[in-house]
């Protein structure tokens, strides 16, 4: 598209205004209908979901690439492949990139790139965060290396921007090759259903190297991502749901790494919510219950935004309020393999806890855990490292921490779980909370096993050692009579207490030695 100027300065603004229509165009009707018969949206379209009404001021309209090899010259079209700029979201600043899927399939050209780092650098001096929605073929294949290029410049952008500013990705077409870099390194990652892709190689080279036979969606499609990798954190329905998604999850979190979340005015717990929390432990200490029950009604309005829903069940995290705070959730779920801490749970929730800590938002941990799964898997698979993640984001996260132990706390994951010893500010524990090295039973084997192995009848020996130990240990009294446990409270009180403690550490202080970075085993 030529962007010569007419001599008559009267056909001046005509001449702008004629630009802008032609940008407003993207690849033009055909390919716009193609991408509506695909079921996606165009980037313009996207943006006017995404952002408050007429706030979307564009950046870089009128750039173009300055390619000439294979009859590029001659095919420009404005923006090339890519809307840039910044807008609003609830009248928060947001700067965002949209990949323009009816340009050259959204690919990624220099003078692309170039856009996208302009943006990244504006958000970050001004600290906004980037919101990118990704529909693109990947590098343009006519540009080699000068794309390849562009590419790095982003990743080095998305990585000093990295807990300096939020960065949440909208994965809405194709997303393939090294391309995914770029969103991996961002904080959240939204996909939709059927519509969307991510994948380092594709189905074809899959089936040369590996021989296997696989489509787009299930090597990566939204729900693959969501539920067996981990690496999407939302699976949606669809564009509109995405964006409505992104948007929750933008209501709980700051600016920037030296702002706050908005606080909002209260809002009440459900009506029956303080006797609902009397009635959730279970009299048997190995039947199941859901923590969710307990996050809806402890926080406000019982409105919990679960993030990375469908992985790693056993564990649950997500975003609350508490007395109008913001604060992270950081749950075992005993209704999913008991609670256990295994490798994905630790992972799932030490990168949950990370962005947490970057961010300033406070964490709340709702803790029933029997331990670490033990087995081969897990050992030769590296629980080690994987657990010492969970154990690191919490010990070095300095927002306020508070947790709750709902029934077990057993061996290293008591430890874990944000205790006292590694900076809890406040750990409460209810009367039905068993803090010990490990569960009645297993005890009983390992330190009685003379005396049972010796019992005319070892079945009902080790019942009867099992009850002392559980009569011992199994609660929460002496945890507390060392102070590891603050206070053992109902958990009828649960919400106020917790609302009080938030209060008072809002503004808390405390730091990290000095040092260039901490090596958190990855
Ligand atoms: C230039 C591209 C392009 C690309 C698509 N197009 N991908 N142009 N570079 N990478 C153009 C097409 O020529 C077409 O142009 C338009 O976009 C739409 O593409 P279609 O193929 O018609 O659409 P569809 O059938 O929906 O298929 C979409 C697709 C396919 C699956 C993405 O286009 C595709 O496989 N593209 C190539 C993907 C790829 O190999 N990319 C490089 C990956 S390696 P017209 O003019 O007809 O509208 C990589 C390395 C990054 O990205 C490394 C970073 C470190």
């Amino acid at each position: 598209m030529p962007l010569d100027t007419p001599n008559k300065s009267s056909d001046k603004f005509q001449h702008l205004a004629s630009l802008r229509m032609a940008a407003e165009e993207l690849g033009g009707e055909a390919r716009v209908a193609a991408q509506h018969k695909r079921g996606k949206l165009t980037a313009r379209e996207r943006l006017n979901l995404l952002l408050d009404d007429g706030s979307f001021q564009e950046i870089g309209m009128f750039v173009q690439h300055q390619s000439v090899n294979f009859g590029l010259a001659e095919q420009k079209f404005l923006s090339d492949g890519v809307v840039t700029g910044f807008g609003t979201i609830s009248g928060r600043t947001v700067y965002v990139f949209s990949q323009d899927f009816t340009v050259f399939g959204g690919s990624l050209s220099g003078a692309n790139a170039e856009k996208i780092c302009k943006v990244i650098d504006l958000a970050m001096k001004n600290g906004c965060p980037v919101i990118g929605l990704n529909d693109s073929g990947g590098a343009r294949i006519q540009e080699g290396v000068v794309s390849l290029g562009g590419y790095a410049d982003i990743f080095l952008r998305n990585t000093l921007a990295s807990g300096v500013v939020p960065q949440l990705s909208l994965i809405l077409g194709p997303c393939a090759g090294g391309a995914v870099y770029s969103p991996a390194i961002t904080d959240f990652i939204f996909m939709t259903k059927g519509t969307s892709y991510m994948f380092v190689t594709g189905p074809n080279v899959v089936k040369t190297v590996t021989h296997e036979e696989v489509s787009q969606e299930e090597l990566g499609g939204a729900e693959t991502h969501a539920s067996k990798s981990g690496v999407a954190h939302f699976a949606c329905e669809s564009e509109l749901d995405a964006i409505e998604h992104l948007k929750k999850l933008f209501a709980y979190i700051p600016q920037n790494c030296e702002d706050k979340p908005f606080d909002i005015s209260e809002v009440a717990s459900l009506s029956n919510a303080a006797a609902a929390l009397d009635a959730i432990i279970p009299a048997s200490p190995n039947k199941p219950y859901s923590m969710k029950d307990v996050i809806y009604n402890l926080v406000d309005g019982g409105e919990f935004l679960e993030v990375h829903a469908e992985f790693a069940g056993n564990i649950v995290v997500g975003f609350a309020r508490l007395g109008g705070q913001s604060i992270g959730v950081v749950a075992n779920e005993p209704a999913v393999l008991a609670g256990v801490l295994n490798i994905t749970a630790s992972r799932k929730a030490a990168r949950f806890v990370r962005f947490c800590d970057c961010f300033n938002i406070p964490l709340l941990v709702l803790e029933d855990v029997p331990g670490f799964l033990p087995g081969t898997d897990q050992e030769w698979n590296g629980i080690i490292i994987h657990g010492a993640k969970l154990l690191y984001a919490f010990a070095e996260a300095t927002v306020p921490k508070i947790t709750v132990i709902t029934r077990k706390a057993y061996g290293g994951a008591y430890d874990v779980m944000n205790s006292k010893h590694i900076r809890g500010d406040f750990n409460f524990a209810w009367p039905t909370a068993e803090i010990a090295v490990m569960g009645s039973k297993g005890a009983a084997e390992v330190i009685f096993k003379k005396e049972i192995d010796a019992a005319k009848n070892p079945d009902e020996a080790l019942a009867q050692k099992t009850a002392e130990f559980e009569a011992m240990f199994a609660n929460p009294y002496l945890a507390a009579e060392r102070g590891y446990i603050d206070e053992v409270i109902f958990p009828r009180e649960t919400r106020e207490r917790l609302i009080r403690a938030f209060r008072t550490l809002k503004h808390k202080v405390d730091t990290n030695p000095r040092k260039k970075h901490g090596n958190i085993p990855l």
